[in-house]
């Protein structure tokens, strides 16, 4: 189905923009592929999670694992934080209902957003001010100069695609914002901001596990230490996270924290200067 697909739709030309806080800069490619990932898993009432992986070429490449979160609202889908999945994950994806939209939160991720798009004819919302361009080059690429264009930009007035959903935006470099659901105590969704990667998982390759260790990103509860370092958030914002009503964050990478977020979330916000 994938290669029918891309046989037939894909651009010649769509240059893979980085999922992950370090860079990438991939040569001009159809979509990328689908990585090895797990299974949709309800962790909420029409609230799923699937957890996969993303590939950074080079001389030694690393693979890592990312996640998407997928919202159903009637028979109506919203991915955030797109995810490709293979065949066998589409199909799943399938029989929860139609993809409808992808909501892009984090300025360094979004690579698979135009695979959605095309397969689904889905609705891409993106932060305002947000550019698909390779690696870090986001915040230096011109708007419409990018290799993809979405469909909506969203702020705090946005009205959303997700009943009892805002957005709270960071207004920092690469456009980065959490998506807050009013519901089961509040649950956040968030891009490279909050981050739970408490341990390498099975989607580390051994050169990624050692290099993002020594970097600082496997730590549970922890605010993202390439986005800090990439996208120089201004650490008001970020600390006025804990003025937020939530019990669980959803993050683009490591473990879903279900129950107690805020608490757990405080020191690692309250030991940003
Ligand atoms: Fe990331």
């Amino acid at each position: 189905m994938d290669r029918d697909i891309q046989s037939r739709k894909a651009p010649s030309e769509i240059v893979a923009t980085m999922c992950g806080d370090t860079t990438i800069c991939m040569p001009a490619r159809p979509f990328p592929p689908a990585y090895p990932h797990g299974s949709l898993r309800e962790l909420f009432p029409g609230i799923y999670f699937v957890t996969g992986s993303a590939v950074m070429p080079g001389p030694i490449p690393m693979r890592f694992s990312r996640n998407m979160t997928v919202v159903k609202q009637g028979d109506a889908l919203t991915l955030i934080g797109s995810l490709r999945l293979d065949d066998a994950g589409l199909a799943a994806l399938d029989a929860l209902g139609k993809v409808e939209h992808v909501v892009r939160l984090a300025g360094f991720h979004g690579m698979d957003d135009p695979f959605y798009k095309d397969r689904y004819g889905a609705k891409v919302w993106v932060v305002k001010g947000h550019v698909y361009a390779a690696g870090f080059d986001a915040p230096k690429t011109p708007r419409g100069q990018g290799y993809f264009e979405p469909d909506v930009e969203m702020d705090a007035t946005t009205e959303l695609p997700i009943e009892g959903a805002s957005l709270i935006s960071f207004e920092c470099t690469a456009g980065e914002a959490l998506l807050r659901l009013d519901r089961d105590g509040g649950i956040l969704v968030a891009g490279d901001s909050l981050q739970n990667w408490g341990t390498v998982d099975r989607y580390f390759n051994l050169p990624a596990s050692l290099v993002m260790r020594l970097m600082g990103f496997i730590k549970p509860h922890n605010v993202g230490p390439g986005w800090l370092r990439g996208a120089k958030p201004e650490i008001a914002r970020v600390k006025a996270i804990l003025d937020l009503d939530f019990e669980h964050v959803l993050p683009v990478h490591g473990e879903a924290v279900l129950g107690g977020a805020k608490e757990k979330y405080r020191p690692a916000i309250l030991g940003l200067s």
